[in-house]
């Protein structure tokens, strides 16, 4: 059961570019391992809201909280640090580096060893590795990965660099996880994967996910909550169901054209 520990809370957010207003007044709640999907038509403004909360983005108006702290103006490491991962809606894989190296990056931001600790090989910063390593491989494992450790990122199979893009966002212990389109390429066996590897992450790492999916039956399978935008503005939000059977919904995706 979800408990009832908001662990991100945006109010009234907006941001234009220029004289576009990409987010209007965007509000939402998230609570502690909640599974929320964020859907809209292309060009809806959703990865925008990403970007806001991952402080890509400084929005022009509105404020938001994560674990209860205000954030504002934060750099996206520290946001990081704070328990916020995200994957991109467009693969950011180190492709040359081995699986289990594009782990160990993303990890690299937990290790206690100082700097001089590193440039001189100090005893704590083997054993730093080390635990590094083995959590590393631990998380491959859950991802069903571990075999592939030694591969280049690029040479795996197209789904299983994405299924690599959430154990490497894992690898930083979030506490909110961002997914932008995870499912965008994949075929529907490698949908289906998908759709129970972030059950199970949630399930298993007890986080909260936000969603954003063009697959209906990947979002109608998972997520207990949909918030629906188009040109920037939330048009419904809640319950998956009756949102995806509201009027304003339907006639946004009709008006879609496909790409
Ligand atoms: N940095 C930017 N500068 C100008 N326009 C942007 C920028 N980022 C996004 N946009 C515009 O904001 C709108 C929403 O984009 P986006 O959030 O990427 O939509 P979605 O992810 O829902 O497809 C689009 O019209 C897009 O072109
Ligand atoms: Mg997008």
């Amino acid at each position: 059961m979800n408990s009832n520990k908001v662990v991100l809370s945006a109010k009234d957010i907006s941001i234009t570019f220029g004289a576009l207003k990409a987010v209007t007044n965007f509000n939402l709640e998230i609570k502690e391992n909640e599974l929320v999907g964020l859907i809209g038509p292309n060009g809806a403004g959703k990865t925008t809201v990403f970007n806001i909360i991952t402080g890509i983005y400084s929005p022009t108006s509105g404020t938001y909280h994560f674990n209860g702290e205000l954030i504002k103006k934060t750099p996206t490491f520290k946001l990081v640090k704070k328990g916020l991962a995200r994957t991109f809606q467009n693969i950011r894989l180190f492709k040359n580096m081995s699986v289990l190296d594009n782990v160990l990056v993303a990890n690299n931001f937990n290790m206690k060893y100082g700097i001089l600790s590193g440039i001189f090989r100090f005893p704590n910063y083997w054993r730093e590795e080390k635990k590094a390593k083995e959590k590393a491989l631990e998380l491959l494992k859950i991802f069903d990965l571990d075999k592939y450790a030694d591969t280049a990122a690029g040479n795996l199979p197209y789904g299983k660099q994405r299924k690599l893009e959430i154990a490497r966002a894992m690898a930083t212990n979030p506490k909110l996880l961002l997914l932008d389109e995870p499912a965008a390429g994949m075929n529907p066996t490698e949908t289906e994967e998908l759709m129970n590897t972030i059950s199970l992450i949630r399930k298993r790492f007890n986080i909260a996910i936000l969603l954003i999916e063009h697959d209906m039956k990947l979002v109608l399978g998972i997520c207990e909550k949909l918030v629906v935008l188009d040109h920037g503005t939330t048009i419904a939000s809640g319950n998956p169901m009756e949102v995806i059977n509201n009027p304003r919904v339907v006639t946004a995706y009709l008006g879609e054209k496909e790409d």
